[in-house]
């Protein structure tokens, strides 16, 4: 046999068949690319940068023109959403293939680790299955309500020494705090006092939180993080810094509470109602898992209720009538003394109470509707795919679905869609109806609908039933433009500036 012969003949097959193969591969290719059509272009980065201030309404105007758009990046396709179809689409019916992405994760995991909030597939699965649980249980959901109940106390008697002396104060910064400490102790059991500044490592520790959540936002508009991270210089060395801050003060938490709970003999001796010590029961006492689990429920508490509450006292401010409303029912509702006791007050606020709080739970939800804590939320597309409104997505696509810009759609909410108007959530006995979650999308849906949406409601009822029934809130300034800060949690820019008058006399 002539192996050469044979060899020359193996090979010129080879060949024949490998560029064969090609040629079908990039005609179809070709073929996918005139069959598939892909969203209109709306724009691109450069309008979203010259538009930056008012980045939400830029992106609001351009989903009322096309629903769902094409922004063009110089690094991947961005395509953003507004269609109910597609957000069920990529949120539940093929929830798997629109992810956190290794892009993410990349940016967020040095803060975050690998919380709940950065992970994907099996590790969000482990992470979401002990935390829904925990989240259910009673001991939780009791506990929780008594640490808001005594806040809002707190709370509430800064608000009344203002209110004596007629100064304004900024309630945004007010409900940060309040919330930072309600989130705080419902986790470590550990009060952190951010209001009142008792605690220097607390303040020290929220401080180093607050610049570090704002220093991992900067990595998304600095594409030199990582060389600088490298180089451990700027912005990346001041996140190193506080990171370290955050990190000595929780695994110091979290090594005292795992000290205390193999110390204690009697296992039920020791109260176990804060969710590290839930956690400690339930998973393993690695302080790394741990100290990301936590981090990511406060990260998740804390500005979204605050920014939500500071909203809504501004929604109420610039509708007086829904106030009053809002305290009609408050009183209705708690069979409430004209000079009853703030704190008193605050104590004996029962859930039965807050059950029956229909207009103040559509009032909340109108305010979310309109101002949502997240205003765009980001997906990474895992695989080529096609959306149920016909167009295509590629594997490697940023996608977003736009709660804010939903929010104001007129062929999702009618023509007064941005109307304030707590009515539309209730039926005509005035009972809550809720929406479909993938029309109202302040909370995401899905299997990653946020896993604390009755804490976070029950926590703003709380909140708004003792303020609301003790006072009556005025802007400072009526003239002054309110608008949000473009960042990913919707504060209002510059903080809300209130005067508050006594409603009863407590
Ligand atoms: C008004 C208040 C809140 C709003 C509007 C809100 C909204 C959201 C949104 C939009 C997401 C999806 C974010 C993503 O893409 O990863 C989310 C996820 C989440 N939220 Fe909330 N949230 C609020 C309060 C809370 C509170 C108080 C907690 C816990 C104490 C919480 C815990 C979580 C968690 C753990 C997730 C991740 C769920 C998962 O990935 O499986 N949220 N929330």
């Amino acid at each position: 046999m002539d192996f050469s012969n044979s060899f020359t003949f193996t090979a010129s097959v080879v060949l024949l068949l490998s560029l064969i193969s090609v040629k079908l591969f990039t005609s179809k290719l070709s073929q996918n690319r005139r069959r598939n059509k892909y969203h209109p272009v709306a724009g691109t980065f450069v309008n979203q940068l010259l538009n930056f201030n008012r980045l939400h309404d830029y992106m609001t105007d351009l989903a009322a023109k096309y629903r769902t758009y094409r922004l063009l990046t110089p690094f991947r396709n961005e395509i953003y959403t507004s269609e109910p179809a597609n957000v069920e689409y990529m949120l539940k019916t093929n929830f798997e293939n629109y992810g956190k992405g290794h892009y993410n994760h990349s940016l967020l995991s040095g803060l975050l680790g690998d919380g709940i909030f950065t992970v994907d597939g099996d590790k969000w699965r482990q992470q979401r299955k002990v935390s829904s649980y925990e989240f259910s249980t009673k001991v939780l959901r009791d506990f929780s309500s008594v640490v808001f109940r005594k806040n809002v106390a707190r709370l509430a008697k800064i608000v009344s020494q203002a209110a004596d002396s007629n100064q304004t104060m900024d309630m945004q910064d007010l409900f940060m705090k309040s919330t930072l400490d309600s989130i705080f102790k419902v986790a470590f059991g550990v009060e952190l006092d951010s209001m009142c500044g008792s605690n220097a490592e607390g303040k020290e520790f929220a401080a180093a939180f607050d610049d570090s959540s704002a220093l991992t936002l900067y990595r998304y508009v600095d594409i030199f993080w990582k060389i600088k991270r490298f180089l451990n210089i700027g912005s990346e060395a001041a996140l190193k810094k506080n990171v370290k801050v955050v990190d000595d003060f929780v695994y110091k938490l979290i090594n005292n509470k795992i000290e205390k709970l193999s110390d204690s003999k009697d296992d039920s001796a020791m109260k176990k109602e804060d969710i590290l010590s839930r956690f400690l029961q339930v998973t393993d006492t690695n302080p790394t898992y741990l100290r990301d689990i936590i981090l990511n429920f406060i990260i998740a508490g804390k500005d979204t209720t605050a920014t939500s509450l500071a909203w809504f006292i501004y929604m109420l401010c610039k509708h007086p009538d829904v106030q009053e409303k809002v305290a009609a029912e408050v009183k209705e509702a708690t069979k409430s003394a004209e000079a009853e006791d703030i704190a008193e007050f605050a104590t004996n606020l029962r859930e039965e109470a807050l059950e029956k709080m229909h207009y103040l739970h559509a009032a909340i939800t109108e305010t979310l509707r309109l101002y949502p804590a997240v205003p765009v939320d980001a997906k990474e597309c895992l695989s080529d795919d096609t959306l149920p409104d016909g167009f295509s997505v590629r594997k490697g696509d940023m996608i977003a679905y736009q709660p804010y810009a939903m929010g104001r759609m007129k062929f999702i909410w009618g023509d007064d869609a941005e109307e304030y108007r707590p009515e539309r959530w209730l039926d005509e006995n005035g009972m809550f109806q809720s929406e479909s979650p993938f029309k109202f999308t302040a909370f995401q849906a899905g299997p990653r609908i946020c896993l604390g949406r009755e804490f976070a409601y029950r926590q703003m009822k709380i909140f708004s039933a003792v303020l609301l029934r003790c006072f009556v809130f005025k802007l400072s300034d009526e003239n002054r433009t309110v608008t949000y800060r473009t960042m990913i949690n919707l504060h209002i820019d510059e903080g809300l500036h209130v005067r508050a008058l006594h409603r009863c006399r407590t």
